[in-house]
């Protein structure tokens, strides 16, 4: 149990709530964590970013008192790993008041890793592709019960697929939205490659179309990038394999499928999961063999029915 009689210093030298008793440590400590995700979950939509860093430092001395150091820190960091890595990261602090501004804020906060990503980004302006607060790092709505992803969610993809979306290799965007990936990926493609975007709400595949056309019209004129309107979980059989496949919706399970249509040496990035989410990397190795990596806990729209969808099920 909690101590109530307030911050004491411990022996770690550090202020902290003091343990009573270990039995009923874990308890108290599970049910704490519950109503600290809840505190976490508030400060985050109030954008309350120093809110978030004070709370996780407390969080993470809690667990040490109570655990010891380190499984204490072992024990924060797989709870907490969404928000340690905000804090890593500091995704979700880049804007700016253009697209030059946002991508120098995303690199600056230590997002954007290579020069090549960098110049995708700078020839794509998300202005294109959304109407609210476009140099937010924030997912925005596009309508149809969508979001276009936060830039530092595409940030991170690309430069997790970079070595996979050289001149002149196919990809699948699976779930593209607004078409801000798609065109990302196609610029990294070209030329003479191909990126495929797949998504089921008519109304929003024509939309990314008229935005690619917007920002990078000779991606459609040259056609390396094809918007199609289909469901995306059966991926695309007859341009497969795929050297990347992005998947920008969230799969209660992997569909097999989209393995299946991955080349050797190929890689796939899909947010796996229902209330919990994770963003996972598979390769595929030259001998077809599939490893499987975490990569961060995530919050996506699910992959799903177009009707689902529709009524926000
Ligand atoms: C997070 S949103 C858009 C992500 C996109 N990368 C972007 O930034 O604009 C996910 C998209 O997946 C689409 N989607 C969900 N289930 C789908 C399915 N079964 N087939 C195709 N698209 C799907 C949704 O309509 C939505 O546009």
């Amino acid at each position: 149990m909690w101590n109530n009689s307030g911050w004491s210093r411990n022996k770690f030298g550090i202020d902290g709530w003091s343990v009573q008793s270990n039995k009923t440590f874990f308890v108290s400590f599970i049910s704490s964590v519950r109503s600290l995700s809840n505190w976490y979950s508030t400060l985050i939509s109030r954008k309350s970013y120093k809110g978030v860093f004070f709370l996780e430092r407390r969080t993470l001395q809690i667990a040490q008192i109570g655990c010891g150091e380190r499984v204490g820190r072992q024990l924060f960091r797989k709870r907490f790993l969404y928000q340690y890595n905000i804090r890593r990261a500091m995704a979700w602090l880049s804007r700016g008041r253009n697209q030059a501004e946002l991508v120098k804020a995303l690199k600056e906060n230590g997002l954007i890793k290579t020069e090549r990503v960098e110049r995708t980004l700078l020839a794509v302006d998300r202005g294109h592709f959304c109407k609210y607060r476009p140099y937010e790092d924030a997912p925005q709505p596009i309508g149809w019960n969508a979001t276009i992803s936060a830039p530092h969610m595409h940030v991170t993809c690309l430069e997790l697929l970079n070595e996979h979306l050289k001149p002149g290799s196919k990809a699948l965007d699976i779930g593209s939205g607004s078409g801000y990936l798609t065109a990302c990926m196609g610029i990294m493609v070209r030329p003479k490659g191909l990126v495929v975007g797949i998504e089921h709400i008519p109304g929003l595949a024509q939309q990314s179309l008229e935005n690619i056309e917007r920002s990078q019209k000779s991606l459609l004129e040259e056609g390396v990038v094809r918007v199609m309107v289909d469901d995306g979980r059966k991926g695309f059989l007859e341009g497969a394999p795929f050297d990347a496949i992005h998947v920008g919706a969230a799969a209660g399970t992997v569909p097999r499928v989209l393995l299946d249509q991955l080349a050797p040496g190929g890689r796939m990035l899909i947010p796996e999961g229902t209330s919990e989410q994770e963003l996972v990397q598979y390769d595929k190795a030259k001998d077809g063999t599939v490893s499987k990596k975490h990569i961060t806990f995530v919050r996506y729209v699910p992959l799903c029915s177009l009707d689902q969808q529709i009524r926000g099920i």
